[in-house]
């Protein structure tokens, strides 16, 4: 194997973070790893690449469609005909229904051989503000199920590749299908604070769906809103009121890389004593824990890993 494409659609940088650490990884490995931003410049064809990872964020326990709709029309074109293909998610909580977000993508890619559905725990950039430790922990063990997975791809090994999908979980995924018509109508409602807005336009070239247009000095938001959250995250005077989440819109990047470095900073917010809601993060931290044991030799010393 010598090369490997990442095709990430990512809305306020998580997934494109996974990413770029897993090409870090490949790269360590003396392996040619390119990302392809389906919302970026740069057209990639997958041909050239002997495997193929697919990123996208959870969206209600599920793919957002339009990431789905990208790869199905790839699929189409025969692009990822007989190719071996990866999938890794990223999602803000380790309940179960996340998993069965990528059964979708899976029946999109039946020509293909799957050899891998990876699930990165990253926090929410906005409505949540997580504890900083947890963010700490979160990013270390990204890193290092980067290099896992890298792995895992070079050798071939697939045990621990795939997340369980369970009846049940693809049954609360479906219901919440839902969500891509309420995305739609939710997006209508967003409205730019004209007092705080500087009228950069950052919104109107960023929105991946081109749902935002300024016509005769007025913002509109049209019927096709992704609920990626790109528009409110990265505006630069945080003038963007995001509809009926508005209340619990809590933008503002994490420092992830400050945080690792930060000693006052206790990166192990989980652990056996943990209790309450957040003891539902120690299965998922216990489980890359049993995953990991058996692989210390394969993670690259370059990494820095904690
Ligand atoms: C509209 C929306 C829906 C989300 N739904 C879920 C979800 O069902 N489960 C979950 O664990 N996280 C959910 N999240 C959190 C994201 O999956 C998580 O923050 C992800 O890492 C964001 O990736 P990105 O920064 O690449 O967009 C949701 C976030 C948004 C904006």
């Amino acid at each position: 194997m010598k090369s490997v494409l990442l095709i990430v659609f990512s809305g306020t940088g998580n997934t494109l973070l996974a990413a770029e650490m897993l090409r870090d990884r490949f790269t360590e490995f003396g392996i040619r790893a390119d990302i392809w931003d389906i919302t970026g410049e740069g057209q990639f064809d997958p041909a050239e690449y002997d495997v193929i990872g697919l990123g996208y964020p959870v969206y209600a326990f599920n793919t957002p469609l339009f990431f789905l709709n990208f790869v199905k029309g790839l699929a189409l074109q025969g692009n990822l005909q007989g190719k071996r293909v990866f999938i890794f998610k990223t999602s803000g909580e380790p309940s179960f229904p996340n998993n069965a977000s990528s059964f979708s993508l899976m029946k999109a890619l039946k020509n293909c051989e799957i050899i891998g559905d990876y699930h990165f725990l990253m926090p929410y950039n906005i409505i949540f503000r997580f504890p900083d430790g947890l963010v700490k922990q979160m990013y270390c063990y990204a890193q290092k199920y980067s290099a896992l997975i890298a792995a895992n791809i070079m050798t071939g090994n697939t045990a621990g590749a795939f997340v369980p999908i369970s009846l049940f979980s693809r049954f609360i995924s479906f219901i919440f299908k839902i969500q891509g018509p309420g995305a739609n109508i939710n997006g209508i409602f967003y409205r730019v604070n004209r007092r705080k807005c500087t009228l950069c336009k950052r919104c109107v070239r960023d929105c991946p769906s081109k749902n935002i247009r300024m016509a005769n000095n007025r913002f509109h938001f049209g019927f096709n809103c992704q609920m990626c959250m790109r528009c409110s995250f990265f505006c630069p005077a945080d003038a963007i009121n995001i509809g009926i989440l508005n209340p619990w819109r809590v933008n503002g990047a994490f420092r992830f890389e400050e945080l690792k470095h930060n000693a006052a900073v206790d990166g192990n917010f989980i652990n056996g004593k943990t209790k309450g809601p957040w003891r539902m993060y120690l299965a998922y931290f216990e489980r890359l824990d049993r995953e990991l044991s058996p692989h210390t030799s394969l993670l690259s010393p370059k990494s820095n890993h904690p």
